[in-house]
């Protein structure tokens, strides 16, 4: 399902997501604070608010990496559970079908922007 965006509003310079990197940040989403993370893989920087599908933990509360050790996957530092980086998919079996939530992101003269309507940058 295609987001609809809003007004971009600017999350941080692209050079502090490097590949297989992260940025952490806060949005309002639907009204509620709540964690998000930028990752950049195979290039491509993607948003999730950081906040498992097993259980409510963000992906990087036992340890700061987000990727596991091959580079190929997000992995949840708590569990384990891995999920496809450009679609925010639960790849492991227990969680299988469920995905992480997305944030419309953008990426446009070395910067990265937010552009979700249900999703503001948090002050
Ligand atoms: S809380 Fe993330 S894998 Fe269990």
């Amino acid at each position: 399902m295609a987001l609809k965006q809003h007004a971009p509003e600017p999350i941080c310079p692209s050079l502090d997501v490097p590949e297989l990197g992260k940025f952490s940040f806060a949005v309002q989403y639907r009204g509620a604070s709540r964690d998000a993370i930028l990752v950049r893989f195979k290039g491509v920087v993607y948003g999730y608010l950081n906040q498992c599908v097993h259980m409510p933990k963000p992906l990087d509360c036992e340890h700061s990496h987000i990727f596991d050790d091959s580079g190929r996957y997000l992995q949840c530092s708590m569990h384990t559970i891995c999920y496809d980086p450009s679609t925010g998919e639960a790849l492991s079996e227990i969680c299988a079908g469920k995905k992480l939530t997305a944030l419309h992101v953008s990426e446009e003269g070395e910067w990265l922007y937010l552009v979700d309507k249900r999703a503001f940058m948090d002050a």
